[in-house]
């Protein structure tokens, strides 16, 4: 019998991590693994296809896997997978499910009309990216998961995957639970060049898990902070960054104290980036500390990844039997 998975969620192997997808997407993990809500993560490499090249989206399987672990990811309380080692099951289940939706449908997913928006020309693009929702849909309702938590930029997706598995009830039978948003408070991190979202993409103004800290720290020091007594956008974030950065309780007040300052008029930035910068060397040394124990033994990666696809296929085993049971009964 398949059984219902609490949380799941995917991440593409794309290249290395930034703070901000600590603090936005991982931490929250975290949180969810240390409540004993026994997360399923996986790593999307056929998503990653899409845009990038097979043997590239390889290179980059196990460095995310390392950096997750390296985070605090435990594999004793998160099922971790990839999701190729479930194919044969996802790329079925994703056929049967595309036959409930139409082309015109999937034109219509804004992530995908955004990208039309922006000069891609539905003519020439790959179509995996029309299948994208698809095949998303079918890693969440084979592991019939419940909550699912994404940034904003996934949620038209996760309804594509409510409307397909609405579908499949009505005319199949109740068989799928109606996977649901699991809202994680978007932290909005800025770019250190102030201009728009940190993000991988824009490498000069986003500090990178891997950086060294001399790097982050030159980086850092040419960030914009904030001129008189202003609570700016870029200030925030940095506000945000120290403190999610496994800051003290005193340097957490510390922060507090300077900002009171700032908005007084008084001349405090000098201060608030020396501690900005303190705190996040401190946080790259341990992450890449820890990091560096973990690829030491890259069988350690190896098996932890056989773990979880047994559990993830056992189950994915499962939900496809009973969804073909439904189709073919
Ligand atoms: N599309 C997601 C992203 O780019 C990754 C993903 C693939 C995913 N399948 C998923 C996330 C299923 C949650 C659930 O971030």
């Amino acid at each position: 019998m398949s059984t219902e998975v609490n949380i799941l969620t995917g991440v593409r192997p794309t290249g290395n991590l930034t703070i901000a997808n600590y603090l936005g997407a991982v931490k929250p993990l975290l949180e969810l693994q240390e409540k004993g809500e026994k997360p399923f993560l996986f790593v999307a490499d056929l998503h990653a296809i899409t845009d990038y090249e097979p043997h590239e989206v390889k290179k980059y399987i196990k460095e995310l896997v390392a950096d997750y672990l390296a985070l605090g990811i435990n594999p004793e309380k998160t099922t971790i997978y990839v999701q190729s080692a479930i194919k044969a099951e996802v790329m079925t289940l994703s056929i049967y499910l595309a036959r409930l939706t139409t082309v015109a449908e999937l034109l219509r997913v804004p992530t995908i009309k955004d990208k039309i928006k922006k000069g891609q020309k539905p003519e020439s693009a790959n179509a995996l990216l029309f299948f994208y929702p698809v095949l998303m849909a079918s890693d969440i309702l084979i592991q019939k998961s419940k909550k699912i938590p994404v940034g904003e930029d996934q949620v038209a997706h996760l309804e594509v995957a409510k409307m397909l598995a609405e579908r499949f009830n009505k005319k199949y039978g109740n068989f799928f639970t109606l996977p649901k948003v699991h809202q994680v408070k978007s932290l909005r991190i800025l770019s250190l060049k102030g201009d728009s979202k940190m993000s991988k993409s824009l490498p000069e103004g986003a500090i990178f898990l891997t950086d060294t800290p001399a790097e982050a720290e030159k980086k850092l020091n040419k960030a914009q902070t904030a001129m008189d007594k202003q609570m700016t956008p870029s200030l925030e974030s940095l506000v945000l960054i120290a403190k999610g950065l496994n800051s003290t309780e005193a340097e957490q007040k510390q922060i507090d104290e300077i900002i009171v300052q700032h908005k007084s008029g008084q001349q405090v930035m000098g201060q608030f980036k020396k501690l900005v910068i303190a705190i996040v060397k401190r946080f790259l040394q341990d992450f890449q500390a820890k990091r560096a124990e973990i690829v030491k033994n890259k069988k350690n990666i190896d098996s932890i990844l056989e773990n979880g696809a047994k559990v993830a296929i056992e189950n994915a085993r499962a939900t496809l039997f009973e969804v073909e049971k439904h189709l073919y009964r």
